[in-house]
């Protein structure tokens, strides 16, 4: 294949096309990012967060005692009437949680221990705090005296002598007075960035390396919830951890939103992503009738004499991330200990919903309030779920009608699928809305991360990026996925409580979301092999990166045969002799291929070799002359 540049048709895109989908799915929150180790600190599990799967899921969920006395759950004055439940414990030797499957600790990092307690008379009572293996070998031990009436934080540093994967926290009693305990709490001071309740380092640091120009969350169908008392409320996740608003996770689990707006924002602060917060558009997941709840079904929406507080609560969140430090959001944000505005631009509005008639009254009434209070916030409406019946057509109807700025789609789809229809946006009307892709992945047979998932991704970025003037974001869903806790699959990083696994569609994210530009240079392809099919199979883009002026080629090669490609770079005049190559490579099945990184001169890559199943990325820095 000849692949030759037409500088002179080089457009300008969108630079922020490579982004993150976050959503609390497969443990990705607690037990996951949240760098939190105690399980159900706070004793708010429910049997009701597992729709009545597990009679083992309760507030005593990952607790248990030591001796004969007696431990239960008391919800007389707590510390906050958000939380409700507390541990009362009489006569009892200790109390042990075991994290999620253990706590994995680490020899010599230090470890921040807090709590809420109060006892039944203002005479000191001692407590052993203990970090011990599962079989009882102390790691580290600290005494400290309970002394008060009424609930008092108390909070200590503990720092364990060995490396443990599954150790246990115990709080071991001297007498046998009784006591209440609540949010029990234990956090690496190593999290990302060395932020107080923080993010897991790995983890953070591995969405991070991405490069993402974005970070959406809290989902995906979280957002929305699968009815309507289960729509994720941003100022619920908000404030102190004891009055944030735990609720049931539609993933079928809990969600101590310990996790909560704040810490979004601050991450995305941290990483120098933009924030795309997606609230609900006034219904709940795809109207809940596709999770059989029973307010579900066509007609479920936020009832119209509440959308006024809903649509302010929307308002409010803008005020919240943007607002002057005084004023009434801007404060608790303030308070927070971001005094500065977090700078949001965007906001998604709804997450692949049945376009119904509640859907739009709703949609249309949040859109027009944002829009004439904050005119400068993109709005992101929904495309509705893809491929399914005419959401599609008519979400897109009401885009065109309201001049909604932005569409997000989403559609999961086989590998063939992506590599044959990478002119689906070549076809967009470039009047209209903008596209964000937010949530796609190539899913085969058994849903396995491999090589051939994340090629037929690759292929299909390229053609993003030669559309990149019409779609303006694109993430990959789901993101996070811990081991034997996943409801989804594939996902792009599976994690346990010590490592994590990087799939190959991970390199392809981090591959092209390191390798960004702004500007497209379409190149013309003269194939000696004029087979369609197989043209589609090598695909390619050309992009410049204004920030050093690299020159950045990507070619994707999903044919089970080297592919000869001559480079034509004699019209653009570089300066540069030598380029930086990422290649990816490796059997279709592979689930372990990792990029290499090579220097090569200019001129050897102008005559190359793609290998049968590669993507290959060529930078050339300080390209222009
Ligand atoms: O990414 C997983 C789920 O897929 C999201 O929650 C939902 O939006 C989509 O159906």
């Amino acid at each position: 294949i000849k692949l030759t540049p037409k500088t002179e048709q080089t457009k300008p895109i969108s630079d922020m096309l490579v982004g993150v989908f976050f959503e609390d799915i497969n443990y990705a929150a607690d037990g996951g990012l949240y760098a939190e180790l105690i399980q159900n600190r706070d004793f708010e599990y429910k049997l009701s967060d597992k729709q009545g799967q597990d009679k083992n899921w309760n507030e005593k969920t990952a607790w248990s005692i030591d001796g004969a006395g007696q431990f239960s759950i008391d919800s007389l004055n707590p510390i906050h009437p958000n939380n409700k439940h507390y541990a009362r414990l009489r006569g009892a030797d200790a109390l042990r949680n075991i994290g999620y499957d253990g706590i994995a600790l680490d020899k010599n990092e230090r470890y921040d221990l807090s709590f809420f307690a109060r006892g039944t008379s203002g005479k000191g009572r001692q407590l052993k705090i203990r970090m011990s293996t599962k079989d009882g070998k102390i790691l580290d031990e600290k005494s400290l005296t309970v002394d008060c009436k009424n609930w008092k934080k108390y909070q200590l540093t503990l720092t364990p002598n060995s490396t443990c994967k599954d150790a246990v926290l115990e709080l071991v009693f001297t007498d046998l007075q009784q006591l209440d305990l609540d949010l029990i709490s234990l956090f690496p001071q190593h999290t990302y960035k060395g932020r107080k309740n923080g993010l897991r380092k790995d983890l953070a640091e591995a969405i991070a390396a991405l490069n993402p120009r974005f970070v959406r969350f809290p989902g995906g169908c979280l957002a929305h919830g699968d009815g309507i008392e289960n729509i994720y409320h941003w100022s619920s996740t908000v404030g102190p951890l004891e009055s944030r608003v735990p609720q049931r996770n539609m993933w079928g689990y809990h969600q101590t939103v310990g996790l909560g707006y704040y810490e979004y924002f601050q991450f995305c602060e941290d990483i120098g992503a933009h924030a795309v917060p997606v609230v609900a558009a006034g219904v709940p997941c795809q109207n809940s009738g596709s999770h059989g709840h029973p307010l579900g079904g066509q007609q479920c929406g936020i009832p119209m004499e509440d959308m006024d507080d809903y649509i302010q609560e929307v308002l409010n969140l803008i005020e919240w991330a943007n607002g002057d430090k005084n004023s009434t959001w801007g404060k608790v944000r303030a308070a927070a200990g971001h005094p500065e505005p977090f700078h949001l631009k965007y906001i998604g509005v709804g997450n692949e919903d049945l376009i119904s008639n509640v859907f739009e009254e709703r949609f249309t009434m949040i859109y027009n309030a944002i829009r004439e209070k904050y005119p400068d916030i993109q709005v992101i409406g929904t495309a509705g779920p893809f491929f399914e019946g005419t959401d599609y057509v008519e979400g897109w109807k009401i885009a065109n009608k309201l001049n909604v700025p932005i569409m997000d789609e989403h559609y999961y789809q086989t590998p063939g699928w992506f590599i044959h229809n990478q002119d689906f946006y070549d076809k967009y009307d470039r009047s209209k809305s903008q596209v964000y892709l937010g949530e796609y992945a190539a899913h085969i047979h058994g849903r396995a991360s491999t090589l051939e998932v994340a090629l037929a991704e690759a292929a299909y970025l390229t053609a993003l990026e030669r559309n990149g003037d019409i779609v303006k974001m694109a993430s990959y869903a789901p993101l996070l996925a811990k081991e034997d806790y996943t409801q989804w699959r594939p996902d792009l990083i599976y994690f346990s409580n010590t490592d994590l696994n990087l799939t190959p569609s991970y390199y392809v994210q981090q591959l092209f979301g390191r390798n960004n530009g702004t500007e497209y240079i379409p190149m013309e392809a003269s194939y000696s092999n004029a087979v369609v099919d197989v043209q589609k199979r090598v695909a390619f883009s050309m992009v410049k990166d204004p920030k050093d002026k690299s020159l950045i080629v990507k070619m994707v090669n999903i044919l089970p045969v080297t592919v000869n490609i001559q480079l034509d770079l004699n019209k653009l005049n570089l300066k540069a002799e030598t380029a930086v190559v990422s290649q990816l490579t490796g059997n279709l099945d592979s689930k372990t291929a990792k990029p290499e990184e090579r220097t090569e001169t200019v001129e050897k890559l102008k005559h190359q070799q793609l290998p049968p199943y590669s993507l290959t990325i060529i930078r050339i820095e300080s390209a222009a002359k």
